[in-house]
């Protein structure tokens, strides 16, 4: 199975970006350990950043013939996109919301998630190791009902 890793605003900057917040792993190591762990899970990870609301909408878009499934960290958007929900609903396709940090315990603003309601889950508060308990979730769901 296929799984398409989408980070979004500002995670590029991962490792240099608010280190006592976002840890000192950079977006490069992550997608490289995504690799490695989907490798050992018989997944295969495709990784995509973008700063641009539409160019993460379009890839969801053509994701809905290329992939099994969505990891997705849509960094501020989370908070306000709702172009970004109502694209992963449109699309159907089985998702999981990754945050870094825990949002939960932070800024009011960051508490609540408009993406969340369109994924089947939401990891958040073990640094780069989230991205990695996702790729645990999604080999769950695709395993669903095969056994
Ligand atoms: C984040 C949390 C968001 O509030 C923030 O805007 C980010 C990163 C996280 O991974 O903790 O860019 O999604």
């Amino acid at each position: 199975a296929r799984v398409l890793v989408l980070h979004g605003p500002n995670l590029n900057l991962l490792g240099v970006r608010e280190p006592g917040i976002y840890g000192t792993t950079t977006l490069a190591e992550i997608d490289r350990q995504l690799a490695e762990r989907g490798r050992e899970l018989g997944l295969e990870v495709v990784t995509f950043q973008s700063n641009h609301e539409g160019a993460l909408i379009d890839r969801i878009h053509a994701a809905r013939t290329e992939v099994d499934a969505i990891i997705l960290n849509p960094g501020a958007l989370t908070h306000y996109s709702y172009a970004l929900r109502d694209a992963l609903a449109a699309v159907g396709l089985p998702a999981v919301e990754v945050h870094l940090s825990n949002i939960h315990a932070r800024e009011p603003f960051r508490q609540h998630s408009v993406t969340a309601p369109a994924c089947r889950g939401v990891i958040a508060g073990f640094g780069a190791r989230s991205y990695l308990l996702a790729l645990e979730a999604v080999r769950a769901i695709l395993q669903e009902g095969k056994d």
